[in-house]
This record gives C-alpha cells, structure tokens and sequence, in this order.
C-alpha cells in the first residue's frame, strides 16, 4: 500500500519524503488556497520538482468540460510525473468520462476525483483512469460505510484485473488511515497532521522516556563505581572470571 502527502505545503511534503514515508502528492484547489499557492502552476511545478518522479495529482478548474480538456493537456506538460485530477462529473452533474478516457487514451495519467461511490468508481475505470479517489470523509458524511465503498470498489477490480487504483482521500480521523488500509486501498492520501498523529503515541513516548532514564542511572553507577567499560562492570559482578 502506498502513502501520499494531501497537501501542497512544500515543508511538510519535505519533511514526509525525508522520512521516506510518502510515494506521491495530492493537492486540489481548496488545499492549494489553504497552503497560500495562489499560483496554480508555479506551486505545481515545486510540488512536482521535490517529488522527483513520485506522482503530484493537479487538478484543472473549470466546470467547463473541453476547458477540463485543454487545461489537462496544459497541466499535463508541467512537469513528468504530474497527473492531472478530473472530477467524475462537473457541479451540474454531467460526466467527465469523456475528458478522462480521451486523455487516458492520449497517454496522460488522470486521477479521478470526487467519487462517493462504487458506481462511479467502476465508471471512471472503464474510462481509463490511472486512479480514482474515493472521498472516506465525505462518504461517510452521506450516512454511507466508506470501508464497505472501498472494500467493494477494491474486489471488483481485483476481479476483473483493472490495473486502476484506489486513492482513498478526505481523511478525517487517524483511524480512518487503518480502515482504509484494510478495507484494501491501494493508497491513501493523509493530510500532514495525520501522518504526525500516526507516528506518535504516549505510551511510547514513556517507554522510550523509561529506558532512557534507566540507560542514564546505569551510566551513573559506572561513574560511582569508578568502571569505564561494561567488561569492567562484567568483572566486577563476577570477580572468580
Ligand atoms: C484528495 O485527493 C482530496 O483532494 C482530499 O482528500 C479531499 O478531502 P476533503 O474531503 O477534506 O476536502
């Protein structure tokens, strides 16, 4: 299973590809604003440049579907491991299939974006997309089992040996991380907060604050006692060796 960073917060994407633990970038309008990249393209293209050859999702903005088109291309040419993210339908509800298999038909990776559902899921597959995410938070704020969505969306194209893979986005909650993962995401894409609350843990923080101490009295005896090495202490103990 990989992780992606969903974020476009440069230091954060850093940090996480530091500590080896992210395999790609999601961002989208909202996360851009929030992260202060009001340029979409310069913003991308940094994105894209720290990550090497790690996929960065962009998404185009527009309701427009051959505006979707053009921009995707433009998007597209930025940087090489940028895929473009393609909401399955625009805010009136009409698909974006046909921008998704035309680019998917030109070679152009695209991640479908925005899905609640299995059934769009399975429709922006058959288009070809390189990806779909399914928003976890935003499934379960309908009153719908977003492990089920995901569970299902995962077997049936296992089943039918779609090469797409599952992004699990919107995460809300740590615990959100684990059911993703075993409901069968491919990946998951984790705000930077949530990757920070993963990794912490405060009993760990007193186990490791325990041995620590104890590491430090036992360095303290050898002082006392006047040893330098622990064959000293082994001497010390067992005088008849
Ligand atoms: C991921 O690709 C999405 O952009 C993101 O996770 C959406 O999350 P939200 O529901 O918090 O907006």
């Amino acid at each position: 299973m990989e992780i992606f960073a969903d974020t476009a917060d440069l230091q954060e994407i850093q940090t996480w590809l530091a500590y080896g633990v992210i395999d790609g970038v999601t961002t989208n309008p909202s996360i851009m604003l929030a992260n202060g990249v009001y340029q979409l393209r310069e913003g991308a293209v940094e994105i894209a440049k720290l990550m090497g050859e790690k996929p960065v999702s962009i998404e185009v903005v527009t309701d427009d579907r051959d505006e979707m088109y053009a921009q995707a291309l433009d998007i597209a040419g930025w940087a090489p491991n940028i895929c473009v993210k393609i909401p399955i339908i625009n805010s009136d509800g009409e698909p974006c299939l046909g921008v998704i298999s035309g680019l998917s038909r030109q070679g152009i990776k695209v991640n479908a974006t925005a899905c609640l559902s299995f059934n769009q899921a399975v429709l922006a597959s058959k288009a070809g997309a390189t990806y779909v995410s399914l928003f976890a938070g935003r499934i379960s704020d309908e009153g719908v089992n977003a492990s089920e969505v995901i569970r299902n969306t995962a077997g049936w194209l296992a089943m039918w040996k779609y090469a797409t893979k599952i992004i699990v986005g919107s995460v809300r909650e740590t615990m959100n991380i684990q059911e993703a993962a075993l409901a069968g995401a491919h990946i998951i894409t984790v705000p930077p907060k949530f990757l920070r609350q993963m990794v912490d843990h405060k009993y760990s923080r007193f186990t490791v604050g325990q041995f620590l101490a104890d590491g430090l009295s036992a360095a303290e005896r050898m002082r006392d006692l006047g040893l330098t090495s622990s064959a000293d202490a082994a001497q010390l103990k067992n005088p008849a060796k």
